[in-house]
């Protein structure tokens, strides 16, 4: 279905033609004066200057033209030359049935060449607990792919796992100290290596942070650990053994951390890349692209129109050993190689954005990726607490994604019972209201993430987020519950609204309301087009607004006119389902009640 706003502009634009000026100025807007008008056109403002009129002589012109035009209500000249727009309140309702109609997508074509994309998120590192860092890049992240999904491309959701430093050859380390007898550490060793892991993931997120303290203060130590890391990566068996334990290990923990937060369609890591790093560095070395500096084996990537300086990209370190830049740009030919995808976008802090500029430059110049491959660094800024420093646990601690959301989850907990024993008495039981909190807790996360723009740092401020009034997640599910909740008392009376049309507005806020729902197919286009899921956030927040106004200015199961009330009814199936799929995009979703 064409936009709202693109059949509004067509009409204009052929009254532009008609009266002799050029179509292009035709082009309409949603209003900046909703309190004057609901769309504006500024064409004659322009057209004024070619054509050498008064803009309001032109405006004057295409108002006469619009007279008697079915679509508009309004369509008035206001000096100097503005055109003000209402929408004929039968054409919206049409457009409305029309959404309605349109099972699933209600309006929101998909795309007519759809891409493959692949999107790099979440990025957490094994054996170390996912922190709050983590949560943006998988939120973000997930989200993005949904949106691309919705917008009918080919979205391939990588982990990305770090799971190829140093920290692989700190955990080998510590652990020979701690256990010499394994036979992983045995170099004749010849025999099969055992199937149990000789570690469980509490030992392994204690061994990890035990080595990386002791590394900072034994310079041996860390020798030790920096050369376990080479052997690792030269491709020593019995570390190889070690590492898919560490990766098991990690990998299932990892999988219920994330459950209901994510989904990932692969689970490669850094260490996927490895096979293909002898080959693509041997092509790096022989098309003349990489050359030893300092030791270092690089790659120049600086050009001439830099403002700042872009050093070398590393390839590989002077003992041999492979970088995070190196992992990347092999990561880049599996990719390439067994999906040839037309974009990979990485949602990464934008801290790391000095890696991505050399990584992608490095990787075009070498020709990793065909030129029409699209790379996109999607950086996201820091999540802080209410101090406005890095979000910290009360002790001052790293917050563990797991602790930070069981701690969100107990708050809406209370917040749900509460509610209960406080209105009428919904009858929940405690199972529901954990199921309910859970659900909600996930929405105030998700919600109060994306609905900043993702490079910004923002605040995670849990009782914002978690209240039920103002621009958060429960705020949306709260609307969506209302609405479920007068259907389902609706139906039960024994109505049905079927064959009954979605009349015009017979009130301001229900016209606004219906405006807010014409928007939808323009938000998906503008929130994938742009990559930017807090654009969809904001739609449902004046969504979500202007359903609350009209259910508060209207008599709904109260409205005495039967077809009114069916309308009314259509309208909130309308703006329940577009919740529903918008929530859906966003990664989250909404319970029967709360
Ligand atoms: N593991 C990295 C980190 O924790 C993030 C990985 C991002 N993705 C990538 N392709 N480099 O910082």
């Amino acid at each position: 279905m064409k936009k709202i706003l693109d059949l509004i502009s067509g009409e204009v634009a052929a009254a532009f033609a008609a009266c002799g000026y050029d179509a292009e100025y035709g082009k309409v807007t949603l209003s900046n004066r909703p309190d004057l008008c609901e769309y504006q056109c500024n064409g004659a403002m322009a057209a004024a200057k070619e054509y050498k009129t008064a803009p309001f002589m032109i405006a004057d012109r295409i108002v006469e033209k619009l007279s008697g035009n079915p679509m508009f209500s309004m369509a008035e000249s206001v000096k100097p030359g503005f055109i003000n727009l209402k929408l004929e309140g039968a054409y919206l309702a049409d457009y409305l049935e029309q959404m309605q109609a349109d099972t699933g997508r209600f309006g929101c074509e998909k795309v007519k060449e759809p891409k493959v994309i692949m999107i790099d998120y979440g990025g957490p590192n094994v054996a170390k607990p996912l922190h709050v860092g983590h949560l943006r890049s998988a939120i973000i992240g997930e989200s993005v792919k949904r949106i691309g999904r919705f917008m009918g491309h080919t979205m391939i959701g990588d982990v990305h796992l770090g799971d190829w430093g140093l920290q692989m050859g700190l955990i080998i380390t510590e652990l020979k100290l701690r256990q010499p007898e394994l036979p992983y550490f045995e170099e004749a060793y010849e025999g099969a290596y055992p199937e149990e892991p000789p570690f469980t993931i509490s030992e392994l997120e204690e061994i990890y942070p035990a080595a990386s303290a002791k590394s900072k203060e034994d310079e041996a130590y860390k020798e030790a650990a920096m050369q376990a890391t080479f052997e690792l990566q030269q491709g020593r068996k019995g570390y190889q053994a070690l590492l898919s334990h560490i990766l098991s290990v990690s990998v299932s923990d990892l999988k219920q951390n994330y459950e209901n937060l994510v989904s990932f369609d692969l689970w490669k890591g850094e260490s996927d890349a490895q096979p293909y790093i002898p080959e693509m560095v041997q092509k790096m070395k022989e098309e003349g692209f990489a050359y030893v500096s300092d030791g270092t084996l690089v790659v120049d990537v600086k050009e001439e129109t830099d403002t700042k300086e872009i050093p070398p990209c590393m390839i590989l370190k002077s003992d041999g050993a492979s970088l995070y830049s190196t992992t990347d740009l092999a990561t880049l030919v599996w990719r390439m190689q067994d999906y040839q995808p037309d974009e990979i976008i990485y949602v990464v802090d934008k801290r790391q954005e000095l890696h991505f500029i050399q990584v992608f430059r490095c990787a075009r110049k070498t020709g990793l990726v065909k030129p029409e491959t699209e790379l996109k660094f999607l950086g996201f800024g820091t999540m802080n607490g209410k101090d406005g420093k890095p979000f910290k646990t009360r002790e001052g601690g790293v917050m563990r994604l797991e602790h930070l959301i069981s701690g969100i989850n107990a708050e809406m907990y209370k917040k749900i019972t509460e509610n209960q024993n406080a209105k009428e008495n919904l009858g929940i039981s405690p199972e529901e209201a954990e199921e309910t909190a859970k659900t909600v807790a996930l929405a105030a996360i998700k919600y109060g993430d994306l609905s900043n723009q993702a490079g910004k740092d923002y605040i995670f401020d849990v009782d914002r987020f978690t209240s039920f009034e103002g621009n958060t997640g429960p705020y949306i599910l709260y609307t969506i519950v209302r609405i479920k909740s007068i259907l389902k008392k609706y139906y039960g009376m024994g109505n049905q609204i079927q064959e009954a049309p979605i009349l015009a507005a017979h009130s301001e806020s229900e016209k606004n309301l219906m405006l807010e729902l014409s928007k939808f197919n323009a938000t998906m286009e503008t929130a994938f087009e742009e990559t930017a899921p807090h654009k969809v956030c904001s739609y449902i927040y004046e969504l979500a607004n202007a359903f609350n106004s009209f259910y508060h200015a209207n008599k709904i199961m109260a409205e005495e006119d039967e077809n009114v009330r069916k309308s009314y009814i259509r309208l909130l199936e309308l703006t329940k389902s577009i919740l529903e799929t918008c929530i859906d995009v966003l990664g989250f979703s909404a319970p029967e009640r709360m």
